[in-house]
């Protein structure tokens, strides 16, 4: 099957990341909307634009599926996408749920977008699972901007989540939800900056089982353990299918990073 990864950035790539370990067989294309992001400091009209435009393109391919890898874009347009095309639409929204089933004993420190934090959806999850009470939320914009200039380990990247932390005594927290892709390539630095009883939750495992489960797919391990495995995924930056060398060269060091990180 060919199944499409779309997020406003780089940050759906931890999402496919992590889709190739569990579906090494299958067919993917990224698309990154390099030209418009970040979303999530955006309006939410001009995202759903974005999306649209976005979503129009990918039909264009010949795709099976789409995974909306952005909880930003989810949260903004996946019921209006759907609404529009027949073909199966996975979302993303922050693995809230998941975090309560594990840790639901303590504080859960959610971290999105500023349009993810905003949003109607997050609030009605939240009053769904009746944990208004545990639940704090928190918009971290700046890890987009870090993540898409690559710079994942300074001193400004740590003094800025040292500040955002500043107001959480996390000795009353068990977890922090990663509530947009982009967050899952700082996870050293906020591992030194936290005490160790703060779990991370990522919504990666519970998509892809939801995307596996509707396009009745399971894991396959032969290819993984072919040492010359090579996935099969084509990129684009908004439209445009990445060839370059260089660019290809800068994917790569994202890739590499999140082989490090998944290990976290
Ligand atoms: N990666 C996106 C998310 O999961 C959004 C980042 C942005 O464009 O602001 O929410």
């Amino acid at each position: 099957m060919k199944i499409a990864f779309f997020d406003s950035g780089i940050g759906g790539l931890s999402v496919l990341h992590h889709a190739v370990k569990l579906l090494p067989s299958e067919e993917f294309i990224f698309f990154a909307d390099e030209d418009h992001v970040p979303y999530g400091t955006k309006p939410r009209e001009l995202v759903m634009k974005y999306v649209d435009e976005a979503f129009k393109f990918l039909m264009t391919l010949n795709i099976d599926a789409i995974v909306v890898a952005c909880n930003t874009a989810t949260s903004v347009a996946v019921r209006e996408m759907r609404k529009h095309y027949n073909l199966p639409i996975i979302g993303m929204e922050p693995a809230i749920k998941r975090a309560v089933d594990l840790y639901g004993d303590k504080r859960i420190l959610v971290t999105a977008t500023p349009i993810t934090v905003n949003g109607e959806k997050i609030h009605s999850l939240i009053d769904r699972l009746g944990k208004r009470d545990i639940v704090d939320l928190l918009a971290l914009p700046k890890l987009v901007d870090f993540a898409e200039r690559q710079e994942f380990v300074s001193d400004a990247v740590a003094d800025y989540l040292r500040e955002e932390f500043k107001p959480y005594d996390f000795k009353d927290y068990s977890s922090i939800v990663l509530g947009c892709t982009h967050f899952n390539y700082f996870k050293d630095t906020m591992r030194l900056l936290l005490p160790e009883n703060v779990a991370f939750v990522d919504g990666n495992s519970g998509t892809l089982k939801e995307l596996m489960r509707r396009l009745n797919l399971s894991t396959s391990i032969s290819d993984l353990s072919n040492s010359k495995f090579i996935p099969k995924i084509d990129y684009y930056f908004s439209g445009r299918k990445i060839i370059d060398a260089a660019e290809i060269e800068r994917l790569k060091i994202y890739l590499r990073r999140l082989d490090d990180m998944y290990l976290i």
